[in-house]
């Protein structure tokens, strides 16, 4: 039998649904991963989806900001989907052209990446501001950049060699950011010993929660394989379970059988 737990409550038919296809993919791979799904408030009232033209999408998606990301949502059960690909794909879900956007922990630039092709349009109002402590990091994120974006959309992203603690400090004032989007622990391919701390990780979601929007996500991937990653994800997890149920609704996905494998939490913000 899965070990598939869900704390939540849905809409009734969107959890009809999600269950039924977990249930129909728990039966051909059975035993295969276990995934721990809790949520502080995830609740939708199905009264208030239905608007009179039929049109559901909108208020759902305000209601249920991870409905119609259930298929994603299996995948990374099933361990098709990695926890990069899942977070990347929420971040479609709530990101517009033209969006302004943190990645605060830059690494070797492919979140950077991700949120440039989202938010970069013609207009040039999207930005992506970017940050790493390590100056490789930066270099490797502008190198790839480089490679493959244009120089006008390349223009529209801003990197900063600093502590993610500090956004604030090269975020001009008063700048609707849509998402602010951590990696936490050390940069693939470099110095493992240089690694996000509970610390300055929690003055940074200080920090994101006041420069966030209505409507915006606070993201993180957290590792908990190395020294200080459980921790870290202690200290997460104490901040989400602390905000306010009537303006943010926070969730975590964790893989229970594959105690090592990446902790995904989003922080939705009303
Ligand atoms: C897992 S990597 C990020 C991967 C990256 N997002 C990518 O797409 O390749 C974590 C990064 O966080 C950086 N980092 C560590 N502490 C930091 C801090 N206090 N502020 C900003 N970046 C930090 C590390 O230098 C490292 O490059």
């Amino acid at each position: 039998m899965s070990a598939l737990r869900i704390c939540l409550c849905l809409n009734p038919v969107l959890l009809n649904r999600f269950l039924t296809q977990t249930n129909l993919l728990s039966s051909s791979c059975a035993l295969s991963s276990s995934l721990k799904w809790t949520s502080k408030s995830l609740c939708c009232s199905s009264k208030s989806i239905v608007h009179s033209n039929g049109d559901t999408s909108t208020s759902l998606s305000r209601n249920c900001p991870l409905s119609g990301l259930e298929d994603e949502l299996v995948g990374y059960r099933l361990g098709k989907k990695k926890a990069t690909e899942v977070a990347h794909l929420v971040w479609r879900h709530v990101l517009h052209k033209g969006d302004i956007v943190i990645d605060a922990t830059c690494g070797n630039g492919y979140d950077t990446l991700a949120m440039l092709k989202m938010v970069a349009d013609e207009s040039g109002s999207g930005r992506v501001y970017g940050m790493d402590i390590q100056i490789d990091a930066l270099k490797n994120t502008s190198s790839l950049l480089d490679a493959t974006v244009t120089q006008k959309e390349k223009e529209l992203v801003k990197l900063f060699p600093i502590c993610h603690s500090r956004m604030d400090e090269v975020v001009p004032e008063n700048t609707a950011v849509r998402l602010v989007a951590f990696n936490l622990g050390y940069l693939p391919g470099g110095d493992k010993g240089i690694i996000t701390t509970s610390k300055t990780t929690l003055l940074a979601l200080e920090a994101a929660k006041k420069m966030l929007i209505s409507g915006g996500l606070i993201s993180l991937v957290v590792y908990v394989g190395h020294p200080g990653g459980s921790e870290e994800l202690d200290t997460v997890e104490a901040f989400a379970s602390r905000l306010s149920v009537d303006s943010w609704t926070c969730c975590k996905f964790q893989m229970l059988n594959r105690p090592l494998a990446p902790v995904l939490v989003f922080m939705f913000k009303r």
